[in-house]
């Protein structure tokens, strides 16, 4: 048989293969690790305006299968992100998508500005557990009306392909997808980490210095694809899933429920190569089903 096409097309945003790195788990340190030029895209961590410190430690702890994070977006800020980090990504030739993450649409708007045409999308990041918008006390992922202005705001500052990440830790995800699509996002990429957090009983006190954290990795695996089945079914924008996507089998288990393309997050930790051996799994299961298109695996679940 021909070489299976395994190219993906996400708003105007063509990739290779429907396999990328997700945010905040694959660094600039990578390309001596992995081979970075194999995957469809890299997904930077996610940046603000201004430089911020995230939360006091410890900040990573493991669980049976998984782990907890409550990093807090740390980062240099926008101006280090497009000076240093996104030219050493770039220079793979592996499309880079910017993720961004400001306190309100205002300030989406000038980091979507900011980014102007040096990155190849933008991902916003309207879901991270362990920062709080603007006082808040909830994401904007967890808000159809803050999703929606959000995502109209960038729409009008960008010509990129704009892809609304989405919060788990709401009751009805794809009511907060149909507001991402009808504020024009191109696409939903879910689910970021679960709210979870560890005690230490001799301390008697919470593990996390942030005292709760996200939770990813095998553990919300079958949440997370829950998830993106239902939300595969409500919008007809392209549905970027993860959550705990390990290995092949993983990703064709969330493209057969509807993912058009997926993210490798907590895995690059326990292997940088998890992402790239993922794509030429992928790439080997469609030479042995006869699949010549990529498309021909995306929301195929039978459930009649
Ligand atoms: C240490 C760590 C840092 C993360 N940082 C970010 C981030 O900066 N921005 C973001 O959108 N998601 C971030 N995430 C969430 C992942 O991109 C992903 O949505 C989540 O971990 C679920 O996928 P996984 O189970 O494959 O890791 C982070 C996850 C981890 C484990």
């Amino acid at each position: 048989m021909v070489k299976p096409d395994l190219s993906v097309k996400i708003g105007k945003l063509k990739l290779k293969n429907p396999v990328m790195a997700a945010s905040g788990t694959f660094g600039d340190g990578y390309g001596e690790l992995t081979d970075i030029r194999s995957l469809g895209a890299i997904v930077a961590k996610t940046v603000t305006l201004r430089p911020r410190i995230g939360n006091p430690p410890p900040r990573v702890i493991e669980t049976p299968s998984g782990m907890l994070n409550s990093i807090g977006l740390e980062n240099k800020g926008v101006d280090i992100f497009l000076k240093k980090t996104l030219p050493s990504l770039k220079k793979f030739g592996t499309p880079v998508i910017a993720s961004i993450a400001g306190d309100d649409e205002d300030e989406f708007k000038e980091l979507a500005k900011a980014v102007g045409t040096k990155a190849a999308a933008l991902e916003l990041n309207l879901s991270c557990p362990n920062i709080r918008y603007g006082g808040k006390d909830r994401l904007i992922a967890q808000d159809e009306k803050g999703t929606y202005e959000t995502v109209k705001a960038v729409r009008r500052a960008t010509g990129l392909t704009v892809i609304a990440k989405l919060s788990p830790n709401v009751t009805d995800i794809s009511r907060i997808a149909k507001a991402a699509e009808e504020a024009g996002a191109d696409a939903v990429s879910l689910v970021n980490t679960f709210l979870g957090m560890a005690v230490d009983i001799e301390a008697q006190r919470p593990v996390l210095g942030n005292v709760t954290g996200g939770l990813s990795g095998p553990a919300i695996k079958p949440l997370a694809l829950r998830m993106v089945w239902t939300v595969y079914n409500k919008v007809r924008i392209p549905v970027i899933g993860m959550g705990g996507i390990m290995d092949h089998k993983d990703a064709l288990e969330f493209m057969l429920a509807g993912a058009a393309a997926i993210q490798v997050g907590t895995a690059n930790f326990v292997d940088p190569g998890a992402a790239a051996a993922t794509a030429r799994g992928i790439e080997e299961y469609m030479k042995e089903h006869g699949i010549e298109n990529v498309k021909g695996i995306v929301g195929k679940l039978r459930t009649g």
